[in-house]
């Protein structure tokens, strides 16, 4: 590379440009953030749904022992708070005091400020950033005040942040260690793409980032980095942006490249599915509970969702002119009306085993089969409110509401908790939500992986460096 890779402040430690993204649910842990630290860059723990680590060193899974969805959302934020303190204690060792430990957190997860405090009550001097995501965390700066944190929020346009620093980031100026531009058509996970925005229509990031960095100018942020996300592979394709006064200070973050990592938790086929990925075999979908879009790798699971999706008509409690085909629905043989023309298809679909109809909100008729059916209820059943608000199950974290979001449970989408507890742990991973980004593919070319090689973090960190 012709320009340098510049080390800069980051929360308060001249560190390495290099951020690991956060990433839920336990797949970034203290583990992983410790040895990115220890590489004097910014490692990550992802602050939802920790596991948690007792003093011997043992893993204790979270049994539920209650029995209501509320109780169980109890359960899970006591969890959550323990294990996300025990990730800070284990990322700080691992660390030696080098680098700097960030924790991530999901600001659309249940009981999230609970969590977020809790582990701060715990782990204060351990953390020293908290990046956050999903939704609009306008509180974040006043807990990061009250902490002495630093914080980063992750948008995904200038509009965002300039919404977020109005309404209250303006208080906590200091405390702002920099803003994630993460680009909503590329980065894993789930993605801020807006109403106004095209999922189909790319845009560069280039041009979006200047434009977050002229209006931080304008409100005397110059010195505060922003961190670009989302489809960062090799830095010298991003050798226009150091030293250039439009982009200013500026960081890096990488969520997918570090998967492919010996110290990451998840199972060999996950690495495995990565080196064979292809380019297309990623893309943005609409499933995901939590009403955002995400990025995921295409498998049984995804393959799945979009069968729901087609296998779907719209039907009408009672007959009118264009509804006025009558189909029985649910075991006590009531009677609803789909349009005529869609009988044909209903027929051929539980011809072939689609047998069972399910309601959704958007006043459809959604045909599964027999297993899969009662694999849904099961997991709208088993629901621990895990999100704030979640279009699967209907939960609500909000008492005000009685916890419920006043609509019908959706059976198009899924639960992300179970699924992404099972993908970590290697359960079947072909069938479960595997989110990667949209760069993922470039794992089968790039020929730092070549044979397989699957390097250690501090080898990754090093090779980022060289603009590789
Ligand atoms: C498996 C996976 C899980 C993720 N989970 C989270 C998360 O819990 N919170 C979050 O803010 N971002 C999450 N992300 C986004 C990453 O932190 C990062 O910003 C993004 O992956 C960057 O894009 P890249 O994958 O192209 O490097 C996740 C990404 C992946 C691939
Ligand atoms: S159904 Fe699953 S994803 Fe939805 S809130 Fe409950 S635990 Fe979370």
């Amino acid at each position: 590379m012709l320009k340098k890779i510049k080390s800069l402040q980051i929360s308060g430690l001249e560190s390495l440009p290099i951020v690991e993204g956060g990433k839920g649910v336990g797949i970034t842990n203290g583990v992983t953030a410790g040895h990115f630290a220890k590489a004097g860059a910014v490692g990550t723990f992802s602050g939802v749904n920790a596991d948690y680590i007792d003093e011997n060193q043992q893993y204790i899974p979270l049994v539920y022992k209650t029995h209501t969805r509320r109780e169980r959302h109890e359960e899970l934020v006591f969890s959550s708070i323990q294990g996300g303190i025990s990730q800070a204690k284990i990322a700080h060792d691992i660390s030696g005091g080098h680098g700097r430990i960030h924790m991530n957190i999901l600001w659309e997860m249940g009981g999230a400020e609970r969590v977020l405090t809790g582990i701060l009550d715990g782990a204060k001097d351990m953390v020293h950033g908290i990046t956050c995501g999903a939704g609009m965390p306008y509180r974040l700066s006043e807990i990061a005040e009250k902490y002495r944190v630093y914080y980063y929020p992750i948008v995904s346009s200038m509009r965002a942040f300039r919404a977020l620093w109005k309404r209250s980031y303006h208080k906590a100026k200091d405390l702002l260690g920099g803003v994630v531009y993460e680009c909503p058509w590329r980065a894993g996970g789930h993605n801020g793409l807006s109403n106004a925005e095209n999922p189909e229509s790319y845009e560069d990031p280039y041009p979006r980032v200047a434009e977050i960095r002229s209006f931080m100018n304008s409100v005397g942020l110059n010195d505060v980095p922003i961190i670009m996300a989302g489809g960062v592979w090799h830095l010298e394709e991003f050798e226009h942006w150091l030293d250039n006064p439009e982009i200013g200070p500026i960081v890096f973050q990488f969520g997918t490249r570090p998967i492919l990592t010996q110290e990451y938790p998840v199972s060999q086929s996950w690495k495995d599915k990565l080196l064979s990925l292809k380019e297309g075999d990623v893309y943005l979908n609409r499933f995901s509970p939590t009403g955002f879009y995400s990025s995921a790798i295409e498998n049984d699971f995804i393959r799945e969702l979009k069968m729901r999706e087609i296998h779907q008509v719209e039907y009408r409690s009672k007959t009118d002119e264009t509804f006025n085909c009558e189909i029985p629905f649910g075991q006590r043989g009531r009677v609803v009306y789909i349009k005529s023309s869609d009988k044909t298809k209903v027929d051929s679909w539980i011809k072939s085993g689609f047998s069972e109809s399910m309601k959704t909100p958007d006043e459809t008729l959604m045909f599964v089969d027999k297993s899969k059916a009662q694999q849904i209820l099961t997991d709208q059943i088993n629901c621990m409110g895990c999100l704030s608000h979640c279009r699967f199950s209907n939960w609500t974290d909000k008492e005000e509401m009685n916890f419920t979001n006043g609509k019908k449970a959706d059976p198009r989408s899924f639960c992300i908790q179970k699924t992404l507890q099972d993908v970590r742990h290697g359960i079947d991973i072909e069938n479960q939500l595997m989110f990667a980004g949209h760069s993922a593919y470039r794992f089968a070319s790039d020929p730092f992986y070549a044979n397989g090689f699957v390097p250690t973090i501090q080898q990754l960190v090093d090779r980022i460096m060289t603009g590789k």
